[in-house]
Parts: C-alpha cells; sequence; structure tokens
C-alpha cells in the first residue's frame, strides 16, 4: 500500500498516514512503533510529553529501515518554552530518540497565559534549523490568533499545525486559515479517542463502503487532505488503520460524516490550557 505524501512549505514530504504513540506505556511502545513499521507506516508521531521518545527510537534503528524512509516528529513540552531552554530540550529529544535528526519539531502548546511568550518560543524554534538537525518546524494546537503573531512577529512560516480535529470538532476556519498560509495541518484524535466510532452517521456509511467506521473516519481525513496518526496497541486495528488507499467516499458520504461537527473537543482549549508544573 503508497501512503500519499504532503509537501510542506519548506519541500519536505511527509507521509500523510502515521502512527501516533501518545499514551503508549513505554514498556510497550518499542513493541507497538515496531508492530506499525512492520505493518507498513513510515511516519511516528510522538513527544517529550509522552515520555517514550527512546523507545520509538529503538524501534526505528531496531526496523533496519534506512533513517530517511522514516518521518519521525516530536514536540517541545510544555515546561521547556523559555526561549534559553528550547535548544537544550531539543538535544534532550534527539538523545532520547538517539537518532541524527528529527523530521518535525513541533512547539506542543501555545500556553498563551503563561509569562513565557510563545512568539519568543518560536524565535527560538526557528535557531534549530541552523543546527541542521531538524527537516521542519511546526507548532500544535496555535489557534488564528496565536498564528497571526507569529506570521507578523516570526521569520520562518511553521510547516505544519497539529490540532484536534474528528468529525465531532471539524476545525474548518482553522483548516482554511492554516491552508492559506502554507501551513499543513495535522488532525490529532483522529478518531476522536474511539468516541466517533459508534455513531450511526459513521457505522451507516461504514455499512455503505463495506469498511470499519474507523477506516471511514481516517478515510474522511485523507480525503481532506489532513496529515493523521491514529493511535493503537492493538496489532489488528493498526492493520486495519493502514488500509485506507483501496476505497473511496462520494461527496455525500464525506458530507454526511462532516456534518456531525458540534466544536467538542476531547482534549484542553488551546486559548486557556496553562501548563502547570
Ligand atoms: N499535539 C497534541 O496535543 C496531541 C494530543 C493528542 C494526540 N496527539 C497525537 O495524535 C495521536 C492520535 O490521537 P489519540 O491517540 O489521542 O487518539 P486516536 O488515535 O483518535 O484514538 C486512539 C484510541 O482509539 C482506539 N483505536 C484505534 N484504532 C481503532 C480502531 N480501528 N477501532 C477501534 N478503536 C481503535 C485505541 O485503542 P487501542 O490502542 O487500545 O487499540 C485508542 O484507545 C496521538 O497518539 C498523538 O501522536 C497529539
Amino acid at each position: 500500500m503508497t501512503v500519499p505524501t504532503v509537501t510542506l512549505n519548506n519541500g519536505v514530504e511527509i507521509p500523510q498516514l502515521g502512527f501516533g504513540v501518545f499514551q503508549v506505556k513505554p514498556a510497550d511502545t518499542r513493541r507497538a512503533t515496531e508492530v506499525a513499521l512492520d505493518v507498513g507506516y513510515r511516519h511516528i508521531d510522538t513527544a517529550e510529553m509522552y515520555g517514550n521518545e527512546a523507545e520509538v527510537g529503538q524501534a526505528v534503528r531496531a526496523s533496519g529501515l534506512d533513517r530517511s524512509e522514516v518521518f519521525v516528529t516530536s514536540k517541545l513540552n510544555n515546561n521547556r518554552h523559555a526561549p534559553a531552554a528550547v535548544a537544550e530540550a531539543f538535544d534532550g529529544t534527539l538523545a532520547a530518540l538517539d537518532l541524527d535528526y528529527v523530521d518535525l519539531f513541533l512547539v506542543h502548546w501555545p500556553l498563551p497565559t503563561i509569562d513565557v511568550d510563545y512568539v519568543d518560543t518560536w524565535k527560538a524554534m526557528e535557531g534549530l534549523l541552523d543546527t541542521g538537525k531538524v527537516r521542519a518546524i511546526g507548532v500544535s494546537n496555535f489557534q488564528a490568533a496565536h498564528l497571526d503573531r507569529i506570521l507578523a512577529e516570526g521569520t520562518v512560516v511553521p510547516a505544519a499545525n497539529q490540532i484536534e480535529i474528528h468529525p465531532y470538532l471539524t476545525q474548518d476556519p482553522l483548516r482554511q486559515y492554516d491552508g492559506s498560509h502554507g501551513i499543513a495541518t495535522e488532525a490529532w484524535s483522529p478518531i476522536a479517542q474511539g468516541k466517533v466510532l459508534d455513531d450511526p452517521a459513521v457505522t451507516a456509511v461504514a455499512a455503505d463502503v463495506g469498511r470499519t467506521a474507523a477506516q471511514v473516519v481516517l478515510r474522511w481525513h485523507i480525503q481532506r487532505g489532513e496529515i493523521v496518526f491514529p493511535k493503537s496497541v492493538t496489532p489488528s486495528r493498526v492493520q486495519e488503520n493502514f488500509a485506507l488507499f483501496d476505497f473511496e467516499l462520494t461527496d455525500d458520504q464525506m458530507a454526511a460524516v462532516t456534518a456531525l461537527n458540534r466544536d467538542e473537543r476531547t482534549g484542553p482549549d488551546p486559548d486557556t490550557f496553562a501548563y502547570r508544573p
């Protein structure tokens, strides 16, 4: 199965489908990531916050795949926003992964209410590009107002904005904002951690196309052009979530899923979420 790629604003290509490891216990992460690589995933999404970068790196190195064949994303943790802490945090990520470079490094949350200004954090992120050890930098959970300031005051346009998106939170205005500024949109919790899978509108489309509810929702993201990385520690689901490229949803089926939007988050609100040590 060939996974399409999305070309980021600096020319770097990212596989549109990856594997997420949020809430995968460190002890389970190497095995889960190995299963994903074995199935064919070539894009892993981790973060310092998840505490499992080391095990992701172990799986990538043990796979025997050339480093250039696997796209690895990690994220700046919320307690590392001080500009002077950014390079050290990035070095910590590289050391934990035990890889020579990271493909994409994101500011995990904007934290607009803490005393460090996320624009200053972003300027320190820009400095990481000079190390040659990160291929692209971006943000996560940034709203349009946060991006307005990054675009006005920063030098580098973020390559990606990783935000919560699923049928109950379609985020169309923010997706359009990203798209109109050359920022790729990545969808986290793409199946809302399972909450959308029993929805009658989703199961009706699944019955129509002869696929599972998870496949329908993931395919919906793919057809919207979003980058997704569903998480599962269940090998059969890891396989199921990868089988998205031999069927299509019609415009009506896409619309039926999109119509489920109720602006409902499963995670924190980026405008108010504040890191508490
Ligand atoms: N930037 C951020 O702030 C942020 C926040 C959250 C997530 N993320 C990223 O996004 C990734 C995905 O989001 P997520 O882990 O929150 O949620 P998700 O991928 O939407 O859902 C994961 C949950 O769904 C279950 N599941 C997976 N495939 C399934 C299938 N085919 N059928 C039924 N159930 C299935 C998993 O169970 P089992 O594992 O038990 O199989 C797990 O409980 C994360 O791993 C992380 O990389 C980023």
